[in-house]
């Protein structure tokens, strides 16, 4: 079996989960959301993660751009920039066909402002799962593990 390498992508203010609006982003950090996922990598087996964050939209363009003929899948939890950035939801669709997309959110932001409930990123994804906090991210993984395993 081959291993599938997965890059794990968090946007702005994710750094600061843990102490981030607990009551609707959960007490989770993102060293515990890694824990978590790497724990599932080895249940699942063969699943090599990376785990990137950036407050800078550039950032999270350019490891898209680049993950072509590096990974195999990508999660990514856009943050803010999922609202806003068409440049993200570009990069998306121009790697999505080679390298699939999930996107995670913590909270169910079609639950929130109205603001919330767009996502600019989601179409260029192949799946979208919102509103398990942290536990989404470990979904996230066994869902695009699935994908990659059957296609
Ligand atoms: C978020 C939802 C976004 O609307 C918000 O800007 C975030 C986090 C989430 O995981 O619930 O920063 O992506």
């Amino acid at each position: 079996m081959k291993t599938l390498k997965i890059l794990v992508l968090n946007g702005p203010n994710l750094n600061l989960l843990g102490t981030r609006e607990p009551d609707i982003y959960g007490t989770e950090t993102l060293a515990s959301i890694a824990q978590d996922m790497n724990a599932c990598a080895k249940k699942l087996g063969g699943v090599e993660l990376e785990f990137r964050q950036s407050n800078a939209e550039s950032d999270l363009i350019t490891w898209i751009g680049d993950s072509r003929g590096k990974f195999d899948g990508i999660i990514m939890n856009p943050a803010a920039y999922t609202h806003t950035s068409l440049g993200l939801g570009d990069a998306v669709k121009a790697v999505g066909a080679e390298v699939p997309v999930v996107e995670v959110h913590l909270s169910n932001t079609h639950a929130r402002e109205e603001i919330r409930h767009k996502s600019l990123t989601a179409p260029g994804c192949i799946g979208q799962i919102m509103g398990f906090k942290g536990y989404g991210y470990s979904l996230a993984l066994k869902a695009l593990v699935n994908h990659l395993r059957r296609s």
